[in-house]
């Protein structure tokens, strides 16, 4: 029997700004699960949130983008937007795109990993949820929790690992993806995803067997909207253990805050800080971005946890180094490389502005230039 792991993120309306849900969105969401529950449509969930978003985790026996489970979230999500409004909260219903549901969120605004899985002998997770960032943030940590031996120890010493793993790898611009082969392929998979806003791992699996190890949400909700509506706060499921990098390589990647975008009006590059759930709140310039880790057995469907995994001293030096940057990335203000680049804020609110400017460029000689700027300023 096939459980299948099922995570459909939103954000639906925050309290005083962008920053984080109002308690009563999550028991509305709640509410609404539960009743799921009840009706054996789930297995079990857990709501909760990170920064701005409200995180649905189920669990069930339908697979992957079934339209009960999607209509179910998309329920929820309907619920903590009510909520939203009546409160007058912010941004209330931000990522529900449209009005109607037609029998699956994928391309409607809510982020979605999922996976199915033959449940082991036990069944080690970790769900990892972070704000103010992109589903590339996760690149470098992904590649290096199965493809880097430096981070990997069981990559080297292990023999259900030592062959490797395979990376899909999903283009965001072309709707299009590659499976590939690491080691073997390793620096053409570094040639792609080292551009996170275009190449997203979606998929790893264990190359000795096939087994899906690995899922990361490639919601590019700005690309689907066609216009600015905040950035694709990623969500990942990763298998652990016996066989799988351990939970301790899972979590090493994230004791490195590497530089993401997002952040400040999903404009910004910062650090992406690994926090505890209960710092899971953006409240430095709407950040910086925060990622928190998820540690769970399922049995039988069941989730027993969570277990809070940042929530511990040893990232303490993570989090010191991640406000050193955020400090000495804030010193520069609205120049790249802080904000972001050309292509990446064609998604943003600065195309209308520059719009503006458009027509007040003089292209000619030196000299007539001096002239009408001369004329301009003696008005
Ligand atoms: C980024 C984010 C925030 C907002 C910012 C401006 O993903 O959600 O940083 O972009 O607070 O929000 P508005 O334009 O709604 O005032
Ligand atoms: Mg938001
Ligand atoms: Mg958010």
């Amino acid at each position: 029997e096939k459980i299948t792991l099922s995570i459909i993120k939103a954000d639906v309306g925050s309290i005083a700004g962008h920053h984080m849900p109002h308690p009563d969105q999550l028991a509305a969401a709640t509410k609404i699960l539960a009743e799921a529950k009840q009706k054996d449509i789930i297995i079990d969930f857990y709501v909760t949130h990170v920064g701005d978003d409200i995180q649905l985790i189920m669990t069930h026996r339908k697979g992957v983008d079934h339209p009960d489970i999607h209509g179910l979230a998309w329920e929820a999500f309907k619920s903590a937007t009510k909520v939203a409004r009546e409160l007058k909260l912010y941004a209330a219903g931000q990522d529900l795109l449209s009005e109607a549901f037609s029998g699956n969120v994928r391309g409607m605004g809510p982020g979605v990993a999922e996976l199915e899985m033959e449940e082991r002998e036990a069944e080690p997770v970790i769900t990892f949820h972070a704000d103010k960032t992109e589903p590339g943030a996760f690149n470098m940590p992904i590649y290096r929790i199965f493809a880097d031996p430096f981070n990997t120890a069981g990559l080297v010493i292990d023999p259900k690992m030592h062959d490797g793993f395979i990376f899909e790898v999903y283009d965001v611009f072309e709707g299009r993806s590659v499976l590939m082969k690491t080691p073997e392929e390793s620096y053409d998979v570094l040639a792609l995803i080292g551009t996170p806003g275009r190449y997203i791992v979606r998929r790893v699996y264990r190359k000795s067997d096939n087994l899906l190890a690995a899922v990361v949400s490639v919601e590019r909700l700005n690309l689907t909207a066609g216009r600015y509506v905040g950035k694709d706060d990623p969500v990942a499921i990763v298998r652990a253990q016996h066989g799988l990098p351990a939970v301790g390589e899972i979590l090493e990647p994230f004791s490195f805050p590497h530089l993401v975008a997002g952040w400040m009006r999903g404009s910004h590059h910062g650090p992406l800080m690994p926090v505890p759930m209960r710092y899971a709140k953006v409240t430095r310039f709407d950040g910086p971005p925060r990622i928190i880790a998820l540690g769970w057995n399922i049995s039988r469907g069941r989730l027993i946890g969570p277990v809070d995994l940042f929530d511990d001293v040893a990232f303490d030096e993570t989090r010191r180094l991640a406000e050193t940057i955020a400090e000495y990335m804030r010193r520069h203000g609205p120049f790249m490389p802080h904000r972001l680049g050309p292509e990446e804020m064609e998604y943003t609110t600065l195309p209308s502005v520059l719009e503006k400017l458009k027509d007040r460029f003089v292209k000619t000689e030196e000299a007539k230039v001096v002239k009408k700027h001369s004329d301009l300023l003696s008005h």
